[in-house]
C-alpha cells in the first residue's frame, strides 16, 4: 500500500471483531514506528500493548471507575475542552455524525452515555496501547508524541488493521499506570484501541469531513 492510500485508508474505527492480531505483527508495527522523528532524537514515547487478561483488567479498572462515579484524573487538559467557533462546530458535527450512525439522538442522554463507555471498554477491540511521555517534557515534546501516534496508525492500515486514537484512554490514569506497568514519572497522553475491524457494524460506515485546504493552508510566494 502506498502512503496516498494508507493515508485515505485510516480511519477511526469503533467495532471489531473478536479476533487477535499475531503478536509478531504487533510487535512489528512498533519496531517500524521507531523510524518517526522527534525533537533531538529524544524518542520521549513510552507504550504500554495491552492484550488478554491484562487487557481485561485495566477495562474492569477503568469502567468501575466511571461506575463509581470517580472524578477523572487525567494529566493533561483533555482536547475536547473549552473549544469556541469553527472547532466547537467541528466537535459537535462529529459528535453527531457518531450519534447517527448507531441511529442515536442527542436528546437521548442515556444512549450517549453508553455510546461514550465504549470508548474504554475499547470499543470491544482486542488490543490497546497506552502513549506516555515523561512529565519533565512540555508542549513542544508532544508533537513528537502525534507524529508517532500517526506513524503507528499508518503502519497498521498499511498492515490490514484498523484502530482508533483516544484521549478518552487517558482519563481515569491512576489504576491504568499501576496495571499496564507505566513509569510513576510519565503522563499517559492518550491510548489506542486496535485490532481487526468488524465493517458491518454501522458505527464504521459514517466518515467525518476535512475543512477545504485553502481554509487552513495559505501559500504565499509574494511579498
Ligand atoms: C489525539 C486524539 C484523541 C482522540 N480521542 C478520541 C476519543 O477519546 N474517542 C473517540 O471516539 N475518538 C477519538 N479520536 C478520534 C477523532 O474523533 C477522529 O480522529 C476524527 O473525528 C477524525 O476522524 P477519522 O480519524 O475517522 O479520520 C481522537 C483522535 C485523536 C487524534
Amino acid at each position: 500500500m502506498n502512503l496516498n492510500d494508507a493515508i485515505k485508508q485510516r480511519r477511526s474505527v469503533r467495532a471489531y471483531q473478536d479476533k487477535q492480531v499475531d503478536p509478531e505483527l504487533i510487535r512489528k508495527i512498533f519496531s517500524d514506528a521507531q523510524d518517526s522523528p522527534s525533537n533531538c532524537n529524544t524518542q520521549p514515547w513510552h507504550v504500554v500493548v495491552v492484550s488478554g487478561a491484562a487487557r481485561d483488567a485495566v477495562e474492569q479498572s477503568m469502567v468501575s471507575d466511571i461506575m463509581a462515579g470517580k472524578t477523572p484524573t487525567p494529566h493533561f487538559t483533555p482536547g475536547d475542552q473549552n473549544l469556541k467557533d469553527e472547532y466547537r462546530k467541528r466537535q459537535i458535527d462529529c459528535a453527531i455524525s457518531l450519534y447517527d450512525s448507531v441511529g442515536v439522538k442527542y436528546e437521548e442522554k442515556d444512549k450517549r452515555q453508553q455510546l461514550m463507555l465504549r470508548n474504554w471498554q475499547f470499543f470491544g477491540a482486542p488490543h490497546a496501547a497506552f502513549f506516555s511521555m515523561p512529565k519533565t517534557m512540555s508542549e513542544i515534546n508532544a508533537v513528537d508524541m502525534g507524529i508517532y501516534l500517526q506513524t503507528v496508525m499508518l503502519l497498521m492500515t498499511a498492515n490490514g488493521l484498523a484502530s482508533c486514537p483516544q484521549g478518552a484512554l487517558a482519563m481515569y490514569t491512576d489504576k491504568v499506570q499501576e496495571l499496564a506497568n507505566i513509569p510513576e514519572n510519565h503522563a499517559i497522553m492518550f491510548g489506542l484501541s486496535f485490532g481487526y475491524a468488524d465493517e458491518s457494524n454501522p458505527i464504521n460506515q459514517f466518515e467525518v469531513g476535512r475543512a477545504n485546504v485553502d481554509d487552513l493552508v495559505e501559500f504565499i510566494s509574494e511579498v
